[in-house]
């Protein structure tokens, strides 16, 4: 059922994702995700009511999927959200996301000294983020550097 401010506020889509229950606030982090976002139609719905969350975000783009690492990338950054695939109109797949307990060969590891960066070794060991139990901060397996939710928005992807 479509919530009632964003069916005022936006069309359904033909074609495209649409990325639902998003933690308010955190919507325009994700358009860097999208690539060639300034050419896709596109619209972030920010702080919109949600029975579940309070407020939410949603984001809609036209004629644009998310591939593997995307997904992942979005989970750890708005671990609620549900990815809809939208085709001739219709949802045809929906992922409920979690944070991810690892991510392997998205991110720079941002330890210069980190055997990930070493220029020899780079191109032998993929970077790899495990999550800690506690809090859902993330430490670097090869040289254990931690690593908050947020610190990952301005992580450099591979
Ligand atoms: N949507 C859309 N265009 C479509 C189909 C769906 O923009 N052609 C949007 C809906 O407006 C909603 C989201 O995609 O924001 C998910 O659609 P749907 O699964 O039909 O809604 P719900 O059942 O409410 O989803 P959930 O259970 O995940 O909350
Ligand atoms: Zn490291």
């Amino acid at each position: 059922m479509v919530d009632v401010e964003e069916g005022l506020l936006v069309r359904k889509i033909k074609e495209g994702v649409v990325i639902d229950h998003i933690p308010a606030g955190v919507g325009h982090h994700l358009l860097k995700l999208i690539d060639g976002i300034t050419k896709h139609t596109f619209v972030v719905v920010a702080n919109v009511k949600s029975n579940k969350m309070g407020k939410k975000d949603i984001i809609k783009v036209e004629k644009w999927f998310p591939d593997k690492d995307k997904l992942k990338i979005i989970s750890l950054l708005a671990p609620t959200s549900t990815v809809n695939i939208i085709k001739d109109g219709e949802v045809v797949e929906k992922y409920k996301l979690s944070l991810p307990e690892r991510i392997d060969g998205i991110f720079k590891c941002p330890n210069p000294r980190c055997i990930t960066n070493d220029e020899r070794e780079a191109s032998f060991i993929a970077t790899a983020f495990i999550k800690m139990d506690y809090d859902g901060t993330y430490h670097c397996f090869y040289c254990d550097t931690l690593i908050t939710r947020d610190e990952f928005k301005s992580l450099k992807i591979i």
